[in-house]
């Protein structure tokens, strides 16, 4: 709902339980007056009355604007935190002052062309805000539903004027919030393995600014920040968060200024950003998605699942079963041939597995990672008989067939790259940075992205294929483009990100059938951008029993955990050497998109029987991964346990995965409260054949199992009448 009040030029927009209120002073500028509980419109005189405004004749006389709470700050006219948009123009100029101009009220959305955006929405407000030193104008974006709690803004930069102009900083949204002294943030830091650590520190007086300038959202740092109350634990108090749906290089930065107002702002990076826009011409920013919960972490993480599920993920995808995997990748490296991929089909389609995925090294000249990249066409020295033989062993047993692809990448040694080595990114008599020997081709030009459309349609279109893994295995360097003169170089970035999103678009909308999942080294590139286009992710490349537990429960403060795909892999585990039950790994990997990563024909008798059971147990509660709410019930980084539950919308069925890390000899019993379930419901668990209700396990708790290292259990929960 959005509401204007002529009279008091008031703003009032609201979701399911939140409101966000601003209104235009009478200087003109577009203040922000609210973000928080569910308000009503009677509340809108008492917040004016609250909010201390400018004095036109204060800025006729040049005051400063600092002080003001803003929804897009400017700069070099007295607001002295950090800008949203800066435009320089021809004159040398960047200094802005923008007033409201007009506003306008109207039922859905403003897609956005070629990017990543919500595919509905209720209403949307579109604010315009006008430069009074140059004829640059903002739209300013404001899209709500009721259903929802999270309110998607961007902005639109406009230049009206007859000469170019350069935006050097395109923010997708500000706003000013009061500080109190007492906020913390939360960001998702981590690397290659280890993504999405949730990092909670304080904020003090000063910025603090996660960012990539990798040219992908990257292992290091996902573009989500959230803002946490003093009081807020995992199951009440306030926050806000903020999360781009945008996978290039992004900041988001909490500033905290001298008047104890913190600005969050955050978009494209604008570190060595810039771009030309003509006369006339307009850029689109991407979107922001925010949300306010007063029902802690937990409670904003759930409105995130439900935002990413119902506007951002493909509707035709999201809430449809995905198929159990088996993949070959750590199972035989690149050292496969059909001898070693047969029996892995073979055992895959006796134990219940739905889709084989082949993984790196079947195409091009590609026996380890230094050759082959941009050769999509299949090496019949390793695969007698090409991508048809393997496929038509997949049908012969009744499985699906998935296929590995790195669109973006060209190696050296390859025909792609000897027949066009300018199509990779490098500058001329610069040696390029090689991260695992390959190059990242140069996706800001159209005829590349063209030529990776019309290789990967071809094999799409030549064989049976029903899934594909995107996979993107470095960051970019060199930041450079043979295509664009030397004052738009600033524009590469962006527009790299841009090709990407074409062709992902093409692609997926070519091959509606196809299930797309996206993957950067593992988790590199998880974010609201690449949701749009891929409903699942390979969460990290670490598949530890124990690490995993860490990292999903890290990727679930934002997204959803049908969103992560989840294998279960071989002990010792590759990446950390560690040895976990085979019931613990399942577990943990049937808490997302499920399926196996080893070769499953070396399992001993009992282990077949295991793997047997784990997917027929997967496919009871696969919909409760798709559909359900998440309730983290133990942190994985504070306690001994992790233990979450996904329970359905309608609170008659919950599922459970806990984890006990360490065994500890004559420990105490520990009680866990269950959180999550309707407390005037009874419910069986029928792992302790036990009913009760849910106000005794919030209330009470449950004695959590004492077993051995690593070790896990899950319950299934359901309502008895
Ligand atoms: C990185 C991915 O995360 C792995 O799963 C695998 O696909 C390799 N790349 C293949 O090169």
């Amino acid at each position: 709902m959005i509401r204007f009040d002529l009279e008091t030029k008031s703003f009032l927009l609201s979701g399911k339980n939140y409101s966000y209120a601003m209104f235009v002073n009478e200087a003109g500028f577009l203040q922000q007056l609210y973000y928080g509980k569910k308000i009503a419109e009677i509340d809108l005189p008492f917040l004016i009355s609250q909010a201390e405004s400018p004095d036109p004749e204060d800025l006729n006389m040049d005051m400063s604007t600092d002080w003001m709470p803003s929804e897009c700050g400017s700069f070099g006219r007295g607001d002295f935190k950090s800008a949203t948009v800066i435009v320089k123009r021809n004159n040398g100029s960047a200094m802005s002052r923008f007033k409201y101009q007009s506003h306008k009220i109207f039922d859905g959305v403003k897609l956005l062309k070629g990017m990543p955006c919500i595919r509905h929405a209720e209403n949307t407000l579109t604010v315009t805000i006008k430069d009074d030193f140059s004829d640059i104008e903002i739209d300013l974006n404001y899209s709500v539903s009721e259903n929802s709690d999270v309110l998607v803004r961007n902005a639109t930069i406009r230049n009206g004027g007859e000469e170019s102009a350069d935006i050097v900083k395109a923010f997708s949204f500000c706003i000013d919030l009061p500080y109190s002294g007492k906020l913390s943030a939360l960001r998702l830091a981590g690397n290659w393995a280890r993504e999405r650590k949730p990092v909670t520190t304080p904020l003090s007086d000063g910025t603090l600014r996660i960012e990539s300038t990798r040219g992908h959202s990257s292992h290091a740092m996902n573009p989500f920040m959230a803002l946490l109350s003093a009081d807020c634990n995992e199951n009440s108090g306030d926050c806000y968060g903020f999360a781009l749906i945008y996978s290039g290089s992004f900041a988001i930065s909490a500033e905290v200024d001298c008047h104890q107002c913190i600005r969050m702002q955050g978009g494209i990076n604008d570190y060595m950003f810039a771009w030309k826009l003509g006369a006339g011409e307009s850029f689109q920013t991407p979107q922001a998605a925010l949300c306010f919960s007063n029902e802690g972490l937990g409670g904003m993480s759930r409105a995130y699942h439900d935002f990413f599920r119902c506007y951002i993920i493909n509707p035709s995808k999201v809430y449809k079963r995905r198929p159990i995997v088996v993949n070959n990748w750590e199972a035989t490296y690149f050292g496969f041939n059909n001898e070693k991929l047969f029996p892995i089909i073979d055992e895959a389609a006796k134990l219940g597995v739905d889709t084989f995925v082949l993984d790196d090294g079947w195409f091009g000249k590609r026996d380890d990672d230094r050759s082959g990249l941009g050769d999509w066409f299949v090496n019949e020295n390793k695969l007698i008989g090409g991508l048809k033989t393997v496929i038509d062993h997949c049908k012969g047993k009744g499985l699906k067939f998935g296929l590995w692809f790195e669109p973006e990448m060209v190696s050296e040694d390859s025909d792609l790259y000897r027949a066009h080595p300018d199509w990779a990114i490098k500058k001329e008599g610069v040696t390029p940075c090689r991260s695992r020997n390959q190059l990242v081709l140069d996706f800001s030009r159209k005829e590349v992205v063209d030529y990776v459309y019309n290789v990967v349609s071809k094999i799409l279109n030549e064989n049976e294929i029903s899934y594909v893994k995107w996979d993107k295995n470095r960051d970019i360097t060199e930041n450079y483009t043979s295509s664009l003169p030397v004052d738009r170089q600033g524009e590469f970035l962006h527009r790299y990100m841009l090709g990407v999103y074409d062709l992902a678009e093409r692609l997926t909308s070519s091959f509606p059938n196809v299930l797309f999942e996206g993957c950067a080294g593992g988790g590199g590139r998880f974010d609201g951008g690449m949701l749009y286009y891929f409903p699942q992710i390979w969460t990290s490349d670490d598949t530890d029993g124990l690490e995993r537990t860490k990292i999903q429960y890290g990727t679930s403060m934002c997204y959803p955990a049908s969103t992560m795909s989840c294998h279960v892999s071989a002990c010792p585990n590759h990446q950390t050497g560690r040895t976990t039950p085979l019931e613990t790994r399942g577990a943990v990997a049937s808490l997302g998109a499920f399926g196996y990563e080893l070769d499953l024909s070396k399992l001993s008798k009992e282990e077949k029987e295991r793997v047997k059971a784990q997917i027929l147990d997967y496919k009871e509660i696969d919909d409760l991964i798709l559909k359900g709410d998440l309730y983290r019930l133990s942190d994985p980084f504070k306690s001994n346990y992790f233990c979450e539950m996904l329970v359905s919308k309608d609170k008659t069925r919950a599922y459970i995965v806990g984890e006990r890390f360490r065994n500890e000899p004559n420990g105490h019993e520990e009680l866990l409260k269950i959180h999550g379930l309707a407390d005037e419901k009874f419910y069986l668990i029928s792992e302790l054949n036990v009913t009760v209700s849910g106000k005794a396990l919030s209330g009470k708790g449950i004695v959590l199992p004492r077993i051995g290292d690593c070790g896990s259990w899950t319950w299934h929960m359901v309502e008895v009448r």
